[in-house]
């Protein structure tokens, strides 16, 4: 087991590089599935998350080689269709797979993925998306075990744009027989990264990006040349976060501010200064930080994934700001551990209220789940006089590569530790 020590106050300064997305790596890795022969992934972040989904795969025959930045991916042969609880329970995003098995081998048994920190996280929306388009499936002991003889064309209309849900019933629908029509689909950049690379494999998919998605079904892909994944906005939006807090900064290259407008705006508001530059963005932090109301909204809102990094922000700003958390029903996990070092915030339902002080105090804490790690991560950065120390960091290692490095590059004292 590691933990992070900070020994925080150093305004962070000087340029730092964003790492492919977390979560359009693994969508993508997971369509492999759909074209038989290798697939060559550029810009893959080196995550636990990505190697759980790697590791899953090669239980079902997938080879994967690493070499000069390229993620080859062998979907030649395909001997298995099982995702084991043991690894599903630690990355609900396993259930990713089952859309690209059942177009592939149209069979698939996977763990159903549990409760989740944040929230209960269903995975009905998926189901009935499969249902609608012939899949068979029943749960026996924990496992849903569906099967198709050729999947159906369908229209699907989704209660509420689920990110996966629409990863998934896209990655069914491009092998699928006729049109199927996705409606009040998500729009979040990593689905257009999705289609982009099924398309490069020959899908047929229009509307990606916004609410309707219509795919023409074809009866094979074949390997896409080469893909690069897109940047992580999550990971931008906390570097950018980051520098306001320290007030600090910092160029942020390689983002893309297109897919961080409700981020650069509540930023502003607080009163950091955002420029765009050729190949990103440089985040200049100011005294006093401004408290302003955030609300997550699915894309293009403010994203759920930066609201526990945004509240730490808050919590040294001048004023008060009301934090809405429209997303999930549990996300406010990170809270507590905030009070622990000095946050005043109170909650009510889906609200928070954060009074801000004028400074954080150092404390030891503990990460509940990935983004409140980064959270917690940012308040060390400014808590003066001591040590701050982030304990369970396994959860940030799932979704952040070398955070402590990047930090530590931006002039921040900050470690790892054995403990
Ligand atoms: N929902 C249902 N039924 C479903 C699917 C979703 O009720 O069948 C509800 C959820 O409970 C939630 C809302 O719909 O209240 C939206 O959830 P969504 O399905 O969009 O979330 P997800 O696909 O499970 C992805 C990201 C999350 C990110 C959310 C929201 C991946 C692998 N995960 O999850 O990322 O918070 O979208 O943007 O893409 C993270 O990276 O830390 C993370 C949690």
């Amino acid at each position: 087991m590691e933990k992070i020590v900070i020994e925080g106050g150093a305004p962070l300064k000087g340029a730092v590089r964003v790492s492919g997305a977390k979560n359009a790596a693994l969508p993508v890795i997971a369509a492999c599935f759909l074209a038989q022969g290798t697939h060559r992934l550029k810009n893959v972040p080196h995550l636990k998350d990505v190697q759980t989904i790697k590791t899953i795969m090669s239980g079902m025959g997938v080879g994967f080689s690493e070499e000069n930045g390229v993620l080859s991916v062998d979907t030649a042969e395909v001997s298995g269709y099982f995702a084991p609880y043991g690894l599903v329970k630690t990355m609900r995003a396993s259930i990713l797979l089952l859309g690209p098995l059942l177009a592939r081998l149209g069979r698939a048994k996977i763990s159903l993925p549990g409760g989740c920190a944040i929230g209960a996280r269903p995975i009905n929306l998926h189901l009935r998306a499969l249902a609608a388009m012939g899949v068979d499936m029943f749960l026996d002991r924990g496992y849903i075990n569906a099967t198709v003889d050729r999947l159906k064309g369908a229209k699907i209309f989704f209660d509420i744009p689920t990110v996966t849900g629409t990863e998934n019933i896209l990655m069914a629908a491009v092998r699928a027989e006729g049109t199927t029509i996705l409606e009040n689909a998500a729009k979040e950049p990593e689905i257009v990264d999705l289609a982009d690379f099924l398309r490069a494999m020959g899908a047929h998919i229009e509307g990606d990006g916004t609410d309707t998605i219509v795919v023409e079904g074809v009866k094979e892909l074949s390997p896409a040349p080469e893909h690069s994944i897109i940047p992580d906005r999550i990971e931008a939006g906390t570097l950018m976060i980051a520098a306001a807090i320290t007030k600090g900064s910092v160029s942020i290259e390689g983002c893309r501010p297109e897919h961080l407008a409700a981020v650069i705006e509540k930023l502003h508001s607080a009163g950091a200064t955002v420029r765009e530059m050729q190949n990103g963005l440089v985040v200049q932090g100011q005294d006093p930080i401004i408290s302003v109301d955030i609300e997550t909204m699915p894309f293009p809102g403010f994203p759920t994934d930066l609201q526990a990094q945004f509240m730490a922000l808050m919590c040294i700003a001048k004023g008060s700001s009301v934090i809405r958390e429209t997303v999930f029903e549990n996300r406010f996990i990170h809270v507590s551990e905030l009070r622990r070092m000095g946050a005043e915030i109170r909650i009510r339902g889906n609200q928070a209220l954060v009074v801000g002080k004028e400074r954080l105090l150092p404390a030891p804490v503990m990460a509940t789940d990935l983004r409140a790690s980064a959270s917690l991560v940012l308040a060390g950065l400014v808590a003066e006089g001591g040590r701050t120390e982030v304990n369970r960091i396994y959860h940030l290692d799932r979704g952040y590569e070398a955070l402590e490095k990047k930090f530590q590059a931006l002039g921040a004292s900050i470690w790892r530790e054995k403990i």
